[in-house]
Parts: structure tokens; sequence; C-alpha cells
């Protein structure tokens, strides 16, 4: 397949205009003029062609919460929004902390996402360090709750952490507030990486300064709805997530976070739960993946962050701290996951839109910084314009 006229971003960060060949699901070249016989082209007109995000923070909720979401619905809210990768949590029913449990999953989603996939793995209180032995190379990371949130996860004996620690190749926490440094000290202490999901707190954002400028293998996640919505707009159980909005000033500085390259990365912690659930009674978990990169993009439109930022910290950096394979942005070798966006179709978000089964959308009434217009996976179209196409998402693979 041939693109032909996509507005791309140089390494340096120049916006230019360059045709793009696809060969099998990989791009092959880039340049100002691809002429090539036989080959299905399609002129992208100069719209922006981005590559595809990888959301290292989903919650899919298959198996035991298909109420909620489930592998189809959650991977065609991704392609909806633009992402390609997504990497999913453990904490379902019965949460994925068992080798059986995470073999169970790769049979579920076979043949039902549209993108491409791969899940982290859950440690557990009564720790489970030989189980992560066994799957370790087949997973993003270990995922270890160090404050209460949904799903009953919660680690405290420090010993657990130790060992948890000791036998993953890299751990993924949720951690808020002191905890985050606790998280810090572990990492230190077993060299293990860390990767810090939503960062929520200019205090949190010090302790990472600080962790980095020691030099640890520390990466920090922020979220959207972190970045986009604050306390003062909380007026039910909406909005009400763990970790939950902080202030205007909070905000402020997890932008300045991004900027000055103490968080590393976009997650959007998708947590989906239906419209009635949520108005009924106090259950935490916002879903977000169908509007990520829309939403960013309005942050790219404010003079927030740049587009090449953007890509870093959406596409780039969380391939690299996870180590998922063949995922380089729009670069020649790399795999063709590519989203076409309409920059100047901004436009309201509304609940009728919304393709997750949770029905709804915590940046309802805001306007986008742009749309997804079309989304490949591989070099194969599975979304444009509103329609679904084709569900080849398959399970990435993970480097040393
Ligand atoms: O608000 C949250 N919801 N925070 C989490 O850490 C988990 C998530 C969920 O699974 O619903
Ligand atoms: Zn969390
Ligand atoms: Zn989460």
């Amino acid at each position: 397949m041939l693109l032909k006229r996509c507005k791309t971003l140089l390494e340096n960060g120049e916006i230019v205009i360059r045709d793009i060949l696809i060969e099998s699901g990989k791009i092959k070249k880039i340049a100002e003029k691809i002429e090539e016989n036989g080959v299905e082209s399609i002129d992208i007109a100069e719209k922006f062609v981005l590559p595809g995000v990888i959301d290292v923070h989903t919650h899919m909720r298959e198996p035991g919460l298909t109420s909620k979401e489930d592998f189809e619905t959650g991977s065609m809210a991704c392609v909806k929004g633009g992402v390609t990768t997504f990497i999913d949590m453990p904490n379902t029913i019965p949460n994925t902390i068992t080798e059986q449990s995470l073999i169970e999953k790769f049979e579920l989603i076979k043949g039902r996402s549209y993108c491409d996939y791969g899940f982290h793995f859950g440690g557990t209180r009564a720790d489970n360090s030989k189980e992560i032995e066994r799957v370790k190379d087949k997973v993003a990371s270990t995922k270890v709750f160090l404050n209460m949130s949904t799903g009953d996860m919660l680690i405290e004996d420090e010993k657990v952490l130790e060992n948890l620690f000791n036998s993953s190749k890299i751990i993924s926490v949720h951690a808020e507030g002191e905890m985050v440094g606790k998280a810090i000290e572990l990492s230190k202490k077993f060299k293990k990486p860390l990767y810090l999901c939503h960062i929520s707190k200019a205090e949190e954002l010090e302790l990472i300064r600080e962790a980095k400028k020691e030099g640890l293998d520390i990466y920090a996640e922020v979220t959207p709805h972190h970045l986009f919505l604050s306390e003062d707009m909380v007026e039910d159980n909406l909005l009400r997530m763990k970790p939950e909005l902080k202030s205007k000033e909070d905000c402020e500085a997890l932008w300045r976070g991004i900027a000055d390259g103490t968080i590393d990365t976009i997650g959007t912690d998708h947590a989906p739960h239906r419209i009635e659930e949520k108005e009924q009674k106090l259950i935490f978990g916002v879903p977000s993946v169908e509007n990520s990169l829309e939403m960013m993009l309005k942050g790219v439109k404010s003079g927030k962050i740049d587009l090449k930022r953007l890509i870093e910290i959406m596409t780039i950096n969380p391939a690299k701290i996870f180590g998922i394979e063949g995922k380089k942005g729009v670069t020649v070798g790399g795999d063709a996951d590519l989203v076409v966006i309409n920059m100047r179709n901004e436009y309201k978000i509304s609940r009728e839109q919304i393709i997750s089964k949770s029905g709804w959308s915590p940046y309802e009434g805001m306007v986008t910084g742009g749309r997804v217009v079309t989304t490949l996976v591989r070099g194969e179209i599975v979304y444009n314009n509103g329609e679904f196409l084709k569900k080849i998402g398959k399970g990435v693979s993970y480097s040393e």
C-alpha cells in the first residue's frame, strides 16, 4: 500500500509532506515522491499521519467483568481513538496472577482485537514470584498495587514486595503520595526498572525528579484526565477514580513535567464502568482510550506541548520502556501502525458517540483538538470514518 501526501514529522520535528510505502505490514520507504506500479494507493491529501498510540495502561475487563468492556469493544474504542497497541491490566476476574490465567487471556483475545495487545501480570500478597519467573518474558511487566484501588490487589507486606520486585523484569505500580517514594526505594534496592502509573500530584513529581537525577531506572506516566480535569469539576460519582482528580495547580505541574522530561508517557488508565453503575454507586475509574489522542491534540493546539513531544510520550517512550518490538513510530523498518488525523475537525465529545461498553466519557462537552479519520495496524486499515473493518490484532513481543 502507498499513502500519498502524508503530513508527517521528521526526527528534528520539522513538518513535511511525504509518501509512505508499506510492505508486509512494515514501513518500507518514506520519500517526497514514490511511484509504484500495481500497488494500492491512497491519497491522504496532506492530513497528518501520526504513529499509532501505544497505551500501556488499560483495563479491558475480560474475563469476568465483560458487562463493562471486553476485548472486542475495548479494541474498537482503541482504534477509533488512534490507539494501535494496548496493554491490559491484571485486575480482572480471575486476576491475571498465574501462568494459567495468562494463557487463558491469550486464548480469549485471539481473533477478537482490532489492534495489537499485550498483558501486565499481577503481583499478589500471597507472593506469586514463582509464577512471575515463569511468565516474565511473555508479559509487559509485573503490576503491583501499593494503594487500595478497584479489585482487591493491595500488597503491604515488605518481604512479599521485595520478592516481587526481585523476581520481575520490570515493575509497574499503582502508588500514590508517599508510596511513590516507597516504590522508588524498592526499585533502587533491587535494581529493577520501575514504571509509575498515573502520577497526579506536584509532590510526586518532585520525588521522581530527584530519583531521575540520581540516574535511577524510573519512568512516570500521566493520564489525560489528570491533565485536563481537576477536582473542582467533580459534581457526582462520574469523575471519581484512583488516583482522584487534583487541583488546577497540579494539572499545570503535570504539563510542566511532560515538557521537562519528568513524565515519560501518557497512559489512559482506561477503566470502564457502565454509566448506570457509575450513577448508582461510588465506583472508581473512567474510560479514556477513545478520546486520549484527540484530547492530547488539544494540548498541542493550546501550546502546552508540541507534536514531537506528543509522539514521544504516546508512542515512542511506551514502546521503549517495555521493549515492545516493532513499534518505532513513523520510521522505515517499523510496523505500519498509523493514524490519519483531520486537525481541522475539532468536535464536541458526547455520550452518543461512545463505542466503549461503558457508554460515557469523562470529557463529554469538551472540544477535541482534531479527529481520528483512519487507523492502520501493521499496514491494514482497521478503522475508517466510523467503520470497524478488521480484527487483525496480535500479541506483541518484548525485547530483552
Ligand atoms: O480508578 C481506578 N480504576 N483506578 C485503578 O487503579 C483501577 C481502576 C479500575 O480497574 O477500575
Ligand atoms: Zn492504578
Ligand atoms: Zn489502572
